[in-house]
């Protein structure tokens, strides 16, 4: 049996401005996708065909099912390129909202390259990920969470024309994510904001000088572990990302809530739902944390976690 996983993500800082070539920082979370691989039945004898078992549906490869499209070319890209094999590929899915497309591609990856004996380093379970995912999705994609599923921790992504820099940073403290409750479709609103652009190019121009400024002072605060600083930057991201109309009336109101507690907090990724990210003044995580069970909403600490990994046995 093949057991790979790999970590979800958020953003901390440059969403929507990283699918313009600027850089981003992103972190992996504590939450994991696995996959298991398994090529012979319980009694040790070869699988007659090959099958998926994901989200709870169960289907003979190709699936006509739409939650199994990432997996289908997934497979089918191994099968094109490696020869056809039989095995049975199951999945124990992670919440939604936190990069599980990009996270059951790249621990998928990892665990048919085992298969194979292909022995690939994580530049080439990136590249290949990458690729899968620009075929299945309907929008542009930075590719930035499948780095962070690919290599873990905290991350500066820069995709400037298929030119893709990757830069670990220091891990956070105290970073804790919200969840609003509401789920936000990331192609529909990449696809808004690119037409606000086509609109008001030079606008946004200068939007994106700004958000690369927040992005480099972040990683300057990052390194030095300077959170109010990282907090103030996260603050002024969110404030644009408003101005970009991608917050919510109830997602001010959250983050309003929380501001006695943190030294920032914003939007985490394509906005209007999804989660809120937040760095929390160290002597104030108990009070939030109640804040939040108060309001009840869920959320967790982020611990960033290692990158896609595998193991047989
Ligand atoms: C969504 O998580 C982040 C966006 O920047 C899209 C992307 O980078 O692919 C909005």
């Amino acid at each position: 049996m093949i057991h790979s996983s790999a970590p979800g993500k958020l953003m901390l800082l440059g969403e929507h401005s990283v699918v313009y070539g600027n850089p981003c920082i992103a972190t992996s979370i504590n939450k994991r996708l696995d996959v298991y691989l398994n090529d012979k039945n319980e009694h040790g004898k070869e699988l007659k065909c090959t099958t998926i078992d994901a989200l709870g549906i169960k289907s003979k490869f190709p699936s006509n099912f739409e939650q199994h499209k990432f997996l289908n070319l997934t497979i089918a890209k191994f099968f094109e390129k490696y020869g056809h094999k039989n095995f049975k590929l199951t999945t124990k899915p992670m919440p939604k909202g936190l990069g599980s497309s990009s996270a059951v591609v790249v621990a998928g990856v990892k665990a048919l390259s085992t298969l194979y004996n292909l022995n690939w380093s994580n530049d080439e379970i990136f590249k290949f990920s990458y690729d899968i995912v620009k075929e299945g999705q309907k929008g542009k994609a930075s590719g930035y969470d499948i780095a962070v599923a690919v290599y873990g921790g905290t991350i500066r992504y820069e995709n400037k024309k298929g030119n893709i820099h990757i830069k670990k940073l220091k891990n956070i403290r105290n970073l804790i994510a919200i969840d609003t409750g509401v789920k936000s479709s990331t192609t529909e609103l990449v696809r808004e904001i690119s037409e606000k652009m086509e609109k008001y190019g030079q606008i946004f121009c200068g939007i994106f000088k700004i958000i690369n400024k927040i992005v480099d002072e972040g990683e300057k605060e990052i390194t030095d572990e300077n959170y109010k600083g990282l907090g103030e930057l996260m603050n002024i991201n969110h404030g644009i990302l408003n101005a970009m109309g991608l917050s919510t009336y109830e997602i001010e109101n959250l983050i309003n809530g929380i501001k006695p507690y943190s030294y920032g907090a914003k939007i985490s990724g394509a906005g209007r739902g999804d989660y809120i990210i937040a760095i929390c003044k160290e002597q104030s995580k108990n009070n939030l944390m109640n804040y939040l069970r108060d309001v009840k909403t869920e959320h967790f600490e982020i611990l960033q976690d290692k990158g896609v990994d595998v193991e047989i046995y």
